[in-house]
Parts: structure tokens; sequence; C-alpha cells
């Protein structure tokens, strides 16, 4: 393990994850645990910049998206696995970052410009916006840090966050005369965004995904609701799968080559309607999911196994964290 590079993800404990989660990221950081010392921690903390005042459901939502990850293959004996608020050394090295972070550097990032805009659009009271939502870049920055990071895999959407905290990174180096952090660098996936079934982004309270954890008939009613090419309107007219931006693009993700000409050919001469279609993606995806959803009602058996995971993974990750912070005190010159 010494000698590989290190990654480092994480996602907010938002509950059930999707289909744009399992292909935009997961599948990624699966690839990645066998050729890299890989950290993936659920972002508790950061689940508390906009729901401070929601947490009757975080422990569930917690659990959900921990055995979501465990069913997509992220394996707790080959990546290290926490729970942010578990491993103190952040929060101490979010508050050694936040002194040297330039506050114009924290207000230019695109997430809470928009967020702000949204609350002003709205008229929510902006007293709503906390200070620790204005430091979630730097908290951030801290997460990526804690283990002196060399490759962050996320988003598109994640990006901009990433290049902030290689500024921070630059920045603390800078300051105090040394080459102590390594500037992470994001870690993009090949896959293309997967949309929501109606066409927007994919996300849960769009009510537009599909997921990981969804039985059989819940996927087969929702492919039901896709969009499809508009201008096909009665089963004989003939398709266009290129005017069909979900239900196709879905097929070409799903679907082997020769599947996916079939389903062109057959839309394009009409010999199949947008009702079969649906019906036969559905078996492909849930055919693909099929052994995701076995692992997890398995794994749904062991009622401790979650928290389990969390505290080796914490504990793991602790020794790493602490011997990063150690160097930080050292470097900031602390008095010891
Ligand atoms: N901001 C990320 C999200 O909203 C989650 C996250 C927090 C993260 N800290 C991170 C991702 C560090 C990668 C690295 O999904
Ligand atoms: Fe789309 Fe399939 Fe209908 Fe063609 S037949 S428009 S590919 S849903």
């Amino acid at each position: 393990m010494e000698n590989k590079k290190r990654i480092m993800s994480g996602m907010r404990p938002t509950g059930k994850l999707h289909l744009g989660h399992y292909f935009g990221v997961l599948k990624n950081w699966v690839n990645l645990q066998d050729e890299f010392e890989s950290y993936f921690f659920i972002a508790d903390w950061h689940a508390l910049t906009t729901k401070y005042n929601q947490t009757d459901d975080l422990r569930q939502n917690i659990e959900d998206v921990l055995l979501d990850w465990l069913a997509s293959g992220i394996d707790p004996d080959k990546s290290t696995i926490y729970l942010q608020s578990w491993v103190k050394e952040t929060a101490a090295l979010h508050i050694y970052l936040s002194m040297i972070t330039p506050q114009n550097w924290v207000e230019r990032d695109p997430t809470l410009k928009d967020l702000a805009k949204i609350m002003k659009d709205k008229q929510e009271n902006m007293s709503n916006l906390s200070y620790g939502l204005f430091g979630y870049p730097v908290l951030m920055t801290a997460d990526i840090l804690t283990f002196n990071t060399h490759f962050v895999p996320v988003g598109i959407d994640q990006v901009a966050h990433v290049e902030l905290s290689r500024d921070i990174a630059r920045r603390f180096n800078n300051i105090y005369k040394t080459d102590y952090f390594i500037e992470p660098q994001p870690k993009l996936t090949q896959i293309p965004l997967l949309k929501g079934l109606d066409g927007n982004k994919m996300g849960k309270s769009f009510n537009n995904d599909i997921k990981i954890s969804d039985s059989d008939e819940i996927t087969e009613k929702k492919v039901k609701t896709a969009i499809t090419d508009r201008n096909r309107i009665r089963k004989d007219d003939k398709g266009n799968p290129d005017n069909c931006e979900v239900v196709f693009e879905y097929w070409k993700i799903f679907g082997r080559d020769d599947e996916v000409s079939e389903i062109s050919t057959a839309c394009k001469n009409a010999s199949i309607g947008c009702a079969e279609c649906k019906k036969r993606l559905a078996q492909k995806i849930n055919a693909t999911l099929a052994p995701l959803r076995e692992k997890r009602n398995e794994l749904l058996k062991d009622k401790g196994l979650c928290h389990q995971i969390l505290t080796e993974g914490s504990k793991k990750a602790g020794i790493k964290a602490k011997e990063v912070l150690d160097g930080v005190v050292e470097v900031v010159k602390m008095y010891k």
C-alpha cells in the first residue's frame, strides 16, 4: 500500500442513490480502488450546512448511502470507508485552512452564488444561509487535504471545488514556505452524464431518477414515464432515436452494441412501439442491477454491518489524518 498514490472522495448522506451516482461516480471509484490508496467518506458535516435542522433521518440516510456503495462494489478490504464526523482531524484542519483562505475566494464559489441567488429569488430569509455553509468549500478542502491526497475522483459538478482546494493548498505552501501539501487534482469519469427520465438532470428532488435499490416493478413503472421522440405520437409513426434523448441514451448504456442498432432500426421503421421499447429497456436495466440489488438485500440482513464498517474505517482514516495534521501543526509553528 505504501507506494500507491492516494485518492479520496465523498458524498453527502442524501439517502438511496440513483443511476447517476452509480455511473457518474461509483463505478469510477470501484475501478480506482485497486490502483490507489483510497479513502471514501460520507459527508455528514456537509449535510448539516443546509440541513442542520433536519437530522431525524441522518442515520438512515448514512446507512442507505453506505449500502449502495457496498452493493456497487466499494470494498472495505480495499478502501478505507469512513464517516466524516468520526475523523476529527478534518475539523482541526478546517480551522487552519479557514484562517488562510481569503474570503473572496469562498464568495466566488459557483454553488454558493447559485444558492444565494435562489434564496433571494424566492425571497427567502437570508439568515437561513449559515456561516458554516459559506465555509463549505474550505471544509471540502480540509476533507481532501486530510490525507494529503493526490487525486479526487468526482463528477463534473465538483471540479470547481477541487480547483479551489488546489489554490488553498498552494497558498498554504506559499505562506509557510513549504511544499507540505500536494496540490490535489480532480479525476473525472469518462461516462457521459445520465439524464433523468424527464430529460432534466437526474436528481432525487426532481422525482426523475431510478434508484440502485428500486425493485424491478418500480423500475419498469418509472421507465414507462420516460420521455421519447416527441414527434412520434402514434405507434405507426416512424421514430428517430437521435431525438429520443432519454430512452435511446439509456439503451446505449445498458444494451449491447447489436441490441442498440436493432432498436435503432426498429424505431426508424416503426416495427417497435415506444411502450415495447421501454419495457425491454427496463428489463435490461433490471438485469444489470440484479447483482447489486441482490447484494444489497443480503447486506441489509446484518444490522450492525454499517456501523462496524464505519467504525473500523474511521479508525484507519484517523491514523493517516493524525499524521498529516501533526505535520501541519509543525509547519504552522504552533506551540507544542
Ligand atoms: N461536495 C461533495 C458533494 O456535494 C461532497 C464532498 C465533500 C466531497 N467533501 C468532498 C467530494 C471531498 C470529494 C472530496 O457531493
Ligand atoms: Fe425512443 Fe424507443 Fe420510442 Fe424509438 S421506439 S422513440 S428509441 S422509446
